[in-house]
């Protein structure tokens, strides 16, 4: 029933299929699966929306420089990205390829909301166009390049286009974008981002040309065919095809669903998402989406990854390398979730050792063989619990509503830190209490340690869910926590665990990176 209970519709950007996925698809794919699955196990009715972006200048080029039909070229490279998401463990609910018959349908409509709300009227248009970004520049934000050639911003070359456009009276709109950002200053995130969006529509918003009439492949305008719609409408439109629109009647996906809750995206294509988004929506009628969120862009070894200097980073290459979880961990970890950051193998194998493997792993797998060794194999009975025990479990219970604010506002490195301090907190008590030296001496009171510390890691398990899947299930298999027991409705005393349960003989869940061993000199 839409309106009740709880719902989060969160996106992907779709991703053009002119090239195959990198690093980069990868994280955003990563971080909207993170916040996607913790809303299902906190008890969210989720819409976890990815897919391919397939029309357009850039893919028309594509194809034909393979010398393939443009669609059969997009069937092919949007299966790379379904496969993305398998390899990756991706929970998305919907992937949506904008050469669908329900995608074409929604942007025809969208379309059709906007002409009749007097926002499109037919024009010329003169100006620049950069096809690798599929956007139009002013003269005044381009610089001269060899041979007389223009440079975006981007630094894409720009091609001069003149041709009949229909247009969209995007700057009359200024005024109540404006207003919009400062009644919703959480609509696009990070702040520093907000600020310069805004300082952006401050300066003057032109109108936006919609329409191509040089190239095919696309979404022909509805009622004058010898256009193409531009590709970023048509591609935005996606989230809502998705829902079903135009259909929004009582009961819908639509109804159920909009407005999203966030739009993941890097920092490149904030503007189209927080400025002509917004724009169209609030033009066909439609409510805007609730936020924006810019992720910054990854550096291979302290460069720039690019084609020329072939250290584009391939999500295969580090699944195979590190691992699946370890691959989400450390994109999610390493860096401030809107900030730019580097991939490196030291510091990757830093996370996946120190992080993964010691604090967590090593955790895990001391407390269960002790439990197997020394409790019979099941989980133990525990006694009264000292102020030490309340400690531990206490900072394991306060965990899930910290994480809760920290997946609030997208902090997946801060989520993280928080529970890796539960981690530490465990290893320091199972240091201090020695429970390896109370076998003899105190039996019972052994038995309650393990317990404690078995509980501790149930709740980090949980917390790890959303981030590195396979590996806490495998956890939580280890607790012989049941698989209906793994929500957060199961957090704390609710969930916990019953002595005497059975535990099967526990395995190391997180393997270390070991180096290759040096090649010993000969000489
Ligand atoms: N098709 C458009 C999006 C349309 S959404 C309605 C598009 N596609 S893309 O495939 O070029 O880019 C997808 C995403 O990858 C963007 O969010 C972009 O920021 C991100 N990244 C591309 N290179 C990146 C890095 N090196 N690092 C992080 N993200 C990067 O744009």
């Amino acid at each position: 029933m839409s309106g009740h209970g709880k719902h989060f519709y969160v996106t992907t950007p779709i991703y053009y299929v002119n090239d195959v996925p990198h690093m980069g698809h990868a994280y955003t794919t990563i971080a909207c699966d993170a916040l996607a699955r913790f809303k299902r196990l906190d008890g969210f009715d989720v819409m976890f929306l990815t897919g391919t972006d397939e029309h357009g200048q850039k893919v028309e080029k594509s194809a034909a420089a393979k010398g393939v039909d443009p669609q059969a070229f997009c069937d092919d490279v949007s299966q790379y990205f379904r496969a993305m998401g398998q390899m990756l463990n991706i929970s998305n609910d919907d992937f949506i390829r904008t050469t669908e018959d329900r995608h074409l349908a929604a942007a025809e409509a969208l379309w059709k909301a906007l002409a009749d709300n007097g926002d499109i009227y037919l024009g010329s248009y003169n100006g620049w166009y950069s096809v690798r970004d599929e956007a139009f520049f002013g003269e005044d934000e381009l610089k001269d390049g060899e041979n007389g050639k223009k440079i975006a911003p981007t630094g894409a070359e720009c091609e001069w286009v003149e041709e009949p456009s229909y247009f969209f009276r995007l700057s009359a709109w200024q005024d109540r974008l404006l207003a919009f950002y400062e009644s919703h200053p959480d609509f696009i995130m990070p702040h520093s981002r907000h600020n310069e969006i805004v300082s952006f529509v401050k300066q003057g918003l032109r109108d936006l040309s919609i329409s191509r009439t040089t190239f095919k492949w696309g979404v022909p305008v509805p009622g004058d065919d010898a256009h193409i719609m531009y590709v970023w409408l048509d591609a935005l439109a996606n989230y809502i095809s998705a829902l079903g629109y135009p259909e929004m009647a009582a009961g819908s996906k639509y109804e159920h669903f909009w407005p999203a809750d966030v739009h993941v995206m890097g920092k490149d294509i904030i503007r189209f998402h927080a400025v002509y988004w917004p724009a169209f929506l609030m033009s066909a009628g439609l409510p805007a989406p609730k936020r924006c969120f810019a992720h910054g862009w990854w550096m291979a070894e302290g460069q720039k990854m690019s084609k020329s200097l072939g250290n584009v980073i391939k999500p295969g290459h580090l699944v195979e390398k590190y691992g699946v979880d370890q691959t989400r961990y450390f994109m999610l970890r390493e860096v401030p979730f809107g900030q730019d950051g580097d991939f490196s193998h030291v510091a990757m194998v830093g996370r996946m050792n120190g992080e993964l493997a010691n604090a967590v792993g090593n955790l895990a797998q001391r407390t269960l063989s002790m439990i197997q060794k020394n409790c019979a194999g099941v989980v133990p009975t525990f006694g009264t619990f000292t102020a030490e025990d309340e400690k531990l479990l206490g900072s394991a219970r306060a965990l899930l509503d910290k994480l809760r604010e920290r997946m609030e506002t997208q902090s997946f490195h801060l989520a993280l830190e928080d529970i890796l301090g539960v981690a530490f907190d465990g290893n320091r008590y199972v240091d201090e209490m020695a429970p390896w030296g109370l076998k003899k001496t105190d039996p019972a009171r052994m038995a309650t340690v393990l317990y404690v510390l078995a509980e501790t890691i149930r709740h980090i398990a949980l917390a790890l869910l959303p981030f590195v899947p396979e590996s806490s299930g495998k956890m939580l298999d280890q607790l012989a926590v049941a698989e209906s027991e793994r929500t957060f409705d199961r957090w704390g005393e609710e969930g916990a665990l019953a002595a005497g349960v059975p535990l099967p003989v526990p395995t190391p869940i997180f393997h270390k990176y070991v180096e290759e061993e040096a090649v010993p000199n000969a000489g």
